[in-house]
């Protein structure tokens, strides 16, 4: 038993490693900070506002608010963030946030949670 035992338990415990590592990595992405979170919605107020209107209620750019966000994916939303819709006035965002933050973000619109 001892030795195909301990293959098993060897196995194991890597098995382990391996998920606690994973659920590290996933709680660290999903982190955003207090910090973050108050530069975030500068950011769609002033940066995503110059198109989508200060208030999100549109402009060049079409409404970010609940009512209009609440339907769609939010995998979908968060790629037109990240990527960006070339030839159609909506800017990439990829380098300047990360896809958690844009989760983030997206999260909120769809909510209507923007203070
Ligand atoms: C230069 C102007 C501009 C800026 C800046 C801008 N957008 Fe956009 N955005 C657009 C336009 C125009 C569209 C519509 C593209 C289309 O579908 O024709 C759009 C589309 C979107 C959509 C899809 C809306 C829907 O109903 O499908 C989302 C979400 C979005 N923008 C979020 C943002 C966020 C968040 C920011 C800031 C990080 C931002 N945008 C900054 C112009 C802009």
């Amino acid at each position: 038993m001892s030795a195909q035992g301990s293959t098993v338990q060897t196995f194991f415990i890597h098995f382990l490693a391996i998920l606690l590592l994973l659920a590290g990595a996933g709680a660290v992405r999903a982190d955003v900070t207090p910090e973050r979170q108050h530069q975030l919605i500068h950011l769609l107020r002033h940066d995503c506002g110059s198109c989508h209107g200060m208030t999100l209620k549109g402009g060049l750019g079409p409404p970010l608010l609940s009512e209009n966000l609440i339907d769609k994916s939010p995998d979908v939303l968060e790629n037109i963030i990240y990527l960006g819709l070339p030839e159609r006035a909506m800017p990439p965002w990829e380098g300047l946030l990360t896809r958690a933050e844009i989760r983030w973000l997206v999260e909120r619109l769809q909510k209507g949670d923007i203070p």
